[in-house]
Formats: structure tokens, sequence, C-alpha cells
């Protein structure tokens, strides 16, 4: 007779409760996510709902908002501390059920809440981090009663959240006895399950993640808030390892011919992650040692330099890795100054040159959750391959150095504002045009000598020869086998004799820049890296016995400047729907958030990443075969149907 039928939605779930329960015992009662961070007292804000006013036949309710207790002083407080609550909002902790009722519990009420990605294909990131905060109020010390301040924490987590048997590090002990006292006996409490990793004197609702991605030549940080899920600030800075070796290998040479060279290289690349956590966590108004939990992705060699092990196994064949699965740290004893019981997750790694950076790739790109087989590409010095489905996965990495990225290129450069990057070439007047770097405008558009006069035109980017090669193609003035057709040297001053080779002259010296041309050398370098790309995919089509791909999907830089049709004109990549390939931006650093928002993922990542099946390019007999087909543009026999459409 004193009970109302209270149903919840969107969940679903519904049950009868005795008048006078609040809507946070109800839901928690019933499993539904209703959050909250302060335990029910009227302080945190996590735990609102909005009552639904009306008749609902289907139900045999009649819901209204005075179907809940009126309003009451916490929630005056809430509101004159924090704030008025949006239009029709209670806090769930605090309004008690009088009625029978419909209950909404909007997304930013739900602990467990959706990330929704950008790209159609991206599948959204459920939060639920390993780091979460608890507010305890917490009994004071007294004469009587000899339980130390953190015994006396360990009791209050376990009455008022039931987490048992609390456990703390020594870093977070030496402040607890501090922010108690400041706290006035309450403190919020970061818990990383039962290990509490911070205080915070009273209540405090920031939970901070920091997501890392190493690469060889920059380091990109995101600062994440670990209960919306949002990016609260991001910064990229060089690698200052590059001062030891500009690639990977000419780093792993420097730690050879200098004993000790690892512990440098080590020290350099935890300063700047120091670095940059502290700058992002200025950016969003913070501080690095209210950083709760770090994730970190990044190649063999990176990873190791990181934790503090020495890469040189790494240099030469077999490539053994020290270790795979993924670890698990002390900020602390990474060089990191965070929270001070801060943790830091290293994704695991693939193989020898197939890294923790791509296991990022393969978490944010889920090709293990589909039917239809990805393709997975990131290209820098090494191309690291993944391909496969929910029934099987393989990965390799393929030699297919610098070239792609502007490097070995006569002209070539690094992408910066001046590269030329777009090119398209007339087939009939053999005439280039092109865009820079920095510029919207074409090079035959007016303007385009005003838009380029700051940067100049300095070189050519990796993305920029790709279309270069390409166009030079379909014009006719480089064959299938890649030579540069010497008898249009009669039709264009554009093809100059070289030696016993020709060029194609993009543009001729000036005062803004260089002479840019494409020569005989340049289309080789593109054709070895492009055919080593193609035959470690191949490779891998071959070991799944498939003669096509269903998707294609380019990470890191390179895949987002590239334009996938050049690609596919060129045979980087094999055919596929155009519709079908494109470009994931930085996935193995959203890898590393996803890891970071998530903690299910962690074991997810490393499951999936020892069911990888490891293909070793270098011992493989058919990949010369493959290799010496893939010389030719776009392919010796495979047919490439999608670009005649
Ligand atoms: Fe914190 Fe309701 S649970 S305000």
């Amino acid at each position: 007779a004193n009970d109302h039928l209270v149903f919840f939605a969107p969940s679903g779930k519904r049950e009868r409760f005795a008048e006078g329960t609040s809507v946070l015992e109800a839901a928690r009662k019933l499993g539904v996510d209703l959050d909250s961070v302060c335990g029910g007292r009227g302080i945190c804000g996590r735990c609102q709902v909005v009552p639904v006013e009306g008749a609902n036949p289907k139900l045999g309710i009649e819901s209204a908002a005075d179907h809940l207790s009126p309003w009451n002083a916490v929630e005056e407080r809430y509101t004159s501390k924090r704030g008025a609550l949006a239009e029709g909002r209670r806090l769930g902790c605090q309004a008690k059920v009088c009625g029978d009722l419909v209950i909404d519990v909007p997304p930013d009420s739900q602990v467990h809440r959706q990330v929704v990605r950008k790209r159609a294909e991206a599948h959204p990131i459920a939060v639920d981090p390993v780091v979460t905060l608890h507010y305890v109020e917490v009994r004071e010390p007294d004469m009587h009663d000899p339980a130390s301040d953190f015994r006396r924490l360990a009791e209050a987590l376990e009455a008022q959240w039931g987490v048992r048997d609390a456990t703390c590090g020594l870093a977070v002990l030496k402040t607890l006895q501090k922010v108690l006292r400041k706290g006035g006996w309450t403190v919020t409490a970061a818990l990383r399950g039962a290990e509490v990793v911070a205080v915070f004197p009273g209540f405090h609702e920031r939970a901070l993640g920091l997501a890392v991605d190493i690469g060889s030549t920059t380091i990109a940080a995101h600062l994440c808030d670990l209960v919306t899920g949002d990016v609260l600030a991001s910064s990229g800075l060089m690698n200052p390892q590059i001062r030891f070796g500009e690639d990977l290998m000419s780093r792993v040479s420097y730690v050879m011919m200098n004993p000790g060279g690892e512990v440098e290289m080590t020290a350099a690349v935890r300063g700047a992650l120091q670095d940059l956590a502290e700058a992002v966590a200025r950016e969003a108004g913070f501080s690095a040692d209210q950083i709760l939990e770090a994730t970190v992705v990044g190649n063999p060699i990176m990873h190791h330099l990181f934790f503090g092990i020495d890469p040189v196994e790494l240099g030469g064949a077999p490539f053994a890795l020290a270790v795979d699965g993924g670890l698990d740290v002390p900020a602390a004893d990474v060089g990191l100054a965070l929270a001070p019981g801060a943790k830091v997750y290293g994704l695991p790694l693939i193989a020898g040159h197939v890294g923790a950076d791509t296991a990022g790739v393969v978490l944010s790109e889920g090709p293990y959750l589909k039917d239809e087989i990805t393709l997975l590409v990131d290209v820098g010095t090494n191309a690291e391959i993944v391909l496969g489905n929910k029934d099987r996965l393989l990965a390799c990495s393929s030699p297919t150095g610098p070239a792609f990225e502007g490097a070995q290129i006569s002209s070539g450069q690094r992408a910066a504002p001046g590269a030329i990057e777009r090119i398209r070439i007339d087939a009939e007047t053999l005439e280039p045009r092109f865009r820079v770097i920095g510029s919207d405008l074409w090079s035959d558009e007016p303007g385009f000598a005003e838009a380029t006069a700051g940067t100049g035109i300095t070189g050519i980017c990796g993305s920029g020869i790709i279309e270069a090669v390409a166009e030079m193609l379909l014009a006719g003035l480089v064959t299938p086998d890649g030579i540069v057709d010497g008898a249009l040297a009669e039709r264009t001053p554009r093809v100059v004799g070289e030696g016993r080779t020709f060029a194609y002259v993009i543009r001729e010296a000036d005062d803004k820049g260089p002479r840019i041309a494409v020569t005989q050398g340049d289309i080789r370098a593109i054709q070895l890296a492009k055919a080593a790309l193609y035959a470690g995919i191949r490779l891998l089509m071959d070991r799944y016995g498939i003669a096509s791909v269903d998707r294609i999907t380019l990470a890191g830089a390179f895949g987002s400047h590239i334009d996938v049709r050049y690609a596919m004109i060129l045979g980087l990549i094999p055919d596929c729907d155009l519709a079908k390939v494109g470009s994931a931006g930085n996935a193995a650093g959203t890898g590393a958030r996803i890891a970071l928002l998530n903690k299910a993922s962690r074991a997810e990542i490393e499951g999936v990443v020892r069911r990888i099946e490891k293909i070793e390019t270098a011992i493989e007999p058919s990949f010369q075969a493959h290799f010496v087909d893939a010389m030719a543009i776009p392919h010796k026999s495979d047919p490439f149907p999608h670009l005649e459409a």
C-alpha cells in the first residue's frame, strides 16, 4: 500500500519501492547506472535525474514531479554553492519516492557514459576508468582510540562505499595526515581497485588521466577527464632523443656505441613526458600532481627506452623483446611526478618491430570485433601492418624506409609549411600545378605568390612525392616500370637529362625557393618503399587466404595527409572500394586514450595481441617474389578494378 512503482528510463528497469526510498537507493538496488561521487550527501551533483510528467497507460503509471519529496535543505545548499539545477532536475540522492514514477537518467548522470567518436566506423568508448573518486567522512582521532589516520580512512571507505581492505602506498601515506586535517575530516579518495592512489581535502570532483603516444619524432599527450571522457588539453613535443639519432636504428646504434647511452635516452624521453604532463595540466587549469593515471603507446624501441629497458636486443635479429604484455608500474618508477600513487600502463607489444602503437591502433579500430576484413597500415620508417577480422588477425612489419616521409628524396622534406603536398600534371601540356602546406591556393591561382610569401616553397613532402609520381604515371611521363620517359623531352622542357636518366622539373629555382624536381632516383626510392609495403600486405593476405580486403584504414600522420586514390594508383595498397579506404588519424593515441578511459579494454587488447599471428617478413620465402612483382606501378599482375571505375 505504501509502496510505489518506479520505472527507470532508458534502462527500462522497474520495481516497487517503499515510500521514502531515495531515487539513488532505488537505482542502486536495481543496478541502474546512476553516478555518485559524494555517496549521497548532496555535494557532487552527479546523481541528477528527471521525473517524467504524465500518464503512461502502458506502464499503468501516472508520473509527476510531485511524486518525489519536495525540494529539501540539502538541495537548497547544493544550489547556493554549486549553481542551480537545470529545469526539472532533482538530486537523485535527495529526492524520495512518494508516488508512482517514471525517472529519466540523463546521459551525464550515468557512470558508464559513451564517448562517441567522430568517424562513422569508429566504435564509441565506454567511460569506465581504473581510477574512480570516492568522497568520505572520516572519524576524527581521539585519545581513547589508537587507530591510525589510514585505518580510519579505510574504515570509512568500507562503511560508506563497501570498499574492503583498502591499501595505500608510502607516497600517498606521506600526504594523508595533512589532507585529512585540511579537509576537516572529509576527503575524496582516488581508488584504483582497493588501492588509494591519491587523497584530496574535502570534495574533489576532477579525476585526470594522461594518454601518451611516444613517437620517434614527436611525443603527443592528451589530458583526459576520467569522468566525462573529454579531452581537456592536448600538446606535442619533438622527441628530444632526436639529438641521438634521427631514426630508430641510429638511436639503437648510439646505445651500442656508447655504453650507458640508453640511460641518457631514457632520461630524455621521461623529461619530455614530464614537461608535457605539466603543460597540458596547466593549460586546463590544473597541476600535474593531480594526474591519477597515465597510459603509453610507442614502437618497441620507444617503449623499452621509456620504461628504462635497454633496447639493444631490438637492434638485430631475432629482435627479442624484453616483455610483450601490458605493463603496469608506479609513475615514480618511470621518473614521472604525477599524483603520489599514480600508475603508468603501457599497452602490450605485438612483436619485435610491431609495437604498442600498433596495439593502440588495433584497440582503436577494433578489427577483431568485425566480420569484414580490415587492413590497418601505419607507415613510418617501418610499415606496421595488421590484417583480419574477428576470426583471425595477422601482423607484420615491412622495411619501407623513410621515403614516404620525404627522406631519401632529392627535394624531399618533412611535412611542414612550404612543402609541396598536392600536385596535378596536365596530360596534354605536361605542366604541373601544385599546392604547398600553409596555403589553400593552387600555384596557378591568383594570389598564390602572396599566399606563400611567408613560407616560400621549400621542397616536397611524402604525400607530395606520392602524388607527383602517380600524376607522372597518369600523364605518361613515367612508364609502369618506373622509368622517366626521356622521349618526352621533345614535348616539354620540364623533362631534362641528368646523366643517363631523366628528371621532371616541377619548378626552377627562384627567389621563393630552390629547384624542385622528381628524379629517376626519387622514383626508384618510392618504388622500393611501396614494393616493401605492398609485399608485406600481400604476404598477410596469402596467409589469411584472401585475394581482396573489405576495408583499408591508414593510421598515423602519413595516413592523414595522403590522398588514398593516389596511394592506390601507385599500388601502395591493394585494390579496394575507395569509399572504404580512409584515414584513422592518430589511432595509436586514441588507443592510449581508450585504455585510459576503459579498464576492461586493457585485458581486451592484451588478449587480442596474444592471439595475433605474428609474421616475420625477413624469413618468409615468398616476400621477395611479392616485392619484385610490386616494383611495377601499380603492380606486375595484381588487378585494380576499382581504379578503372
Ligand atoms: Fe552526490 Fe547526490 S550523490 S549529490
